[in-house]
């Protein structure tokens, strides 16, 4: 089985400390890391394909997170389960189709998912619609995008190798993926179950202050001009 925690997936009743994380299923031996400290809230690992996520996981959960694999952009193993050895982008997506709508079953009504993922290039050049074919799916699972933010990754020495690239076969050099977080029902509801979150250093911020949500008030002139740009 692919050494991943159901995608990441967040599981419910993930415990105290005192009642210490578990790592279910994989390989035996394997390790357990103990996040917790006092007050803090410790996962459990549940390792398995993310296709069986109804078996893998009881009930529902408050949060997915996943950076999926990115097609075969990078394989991770030979487990045929493993989804980087799917063998085309076709098989792949269909597989991954499932898994996003297994993970929005899963997900309590007005409330988040949050999915890291870029763009990919086929072996014949084209760009393969992986951003697109995410969004779909999770729109097919009844999910809605909600929030969409550029992460912009490190240029490293792409300023060096990007003219040769673009000379020889006009690929630009790519220096982001995608965060995109999806809303499966009311998203005001789903900010008020989550609750205060530290907002910029040291600082708590809550659904109450009314800042961050004002743009679903409706009035086309409250919506923040970032949004408005993208
Ligand atoms: C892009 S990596 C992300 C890893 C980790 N979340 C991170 O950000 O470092 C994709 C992960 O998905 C795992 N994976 C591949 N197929 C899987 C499947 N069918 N079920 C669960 N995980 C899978 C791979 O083993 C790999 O660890």
């Amino acid at each position: 089985m692919p050494d991943a925690a159901v995608w990441d997936a967040a599981v419910p009743g993930q415990g105290t400390p005192e009642n210490a994380p578990k790592r279910v299923g994989g390989q035996s031996g394997a390790s357990v890391q103990a996040l917790g400290t006092a007050g803090q809230v410790c996962p459990t690992w549940v390792v398995g394909d993310s296709r069986n996520l109804p078996d893998l996981v009881a009930g529902e959960v408050d949060l997915v997170f996943s950076c999926p694999p990115y097609a075969d952009l990078e394989v991770y193993s030979n487990d045929p389960a493993d989804l980087s050895n799917a063998g085309s982008y076709v098989e792949f997506a269909a597989a991954y189709r499932i898994i996003i709508a297994n993970a929005v079953a899963k997900l309590r009504d007005n409330r988040f998912a949050v999915w890291v993922v870029g763009d990919i290039r086929g072996k014949d050049g084209r760009v393969l619609p992986f951003v697109t074919d995410s969004i779909q799916a999770f729109e097919d699972a009844g999910a809605y995008l909600y929030n969409a933010a550029v992460y912009v990754t490190p240029c490293g020495s792409l300023p060096l190798r990007a003219r040769k690239a673009f000379e020889a076969t006009r690929k630009m050099g790519k220096t982001h993926q995608h965060v995109l977080v999806f809303c499966k029902g009311d998203a005001r509801k789903g900010a008020e179950a989550v609750g205060n979150v530290q907002f910029g250093v040291g600082e708590a911020s809550g659904a109450d202050e009314g800042t961050t949500l004002d743009y679903l008030d409706g009035a086309p002139d409250d919506a923040p001009d970032a949004s408005d740009a993208t």
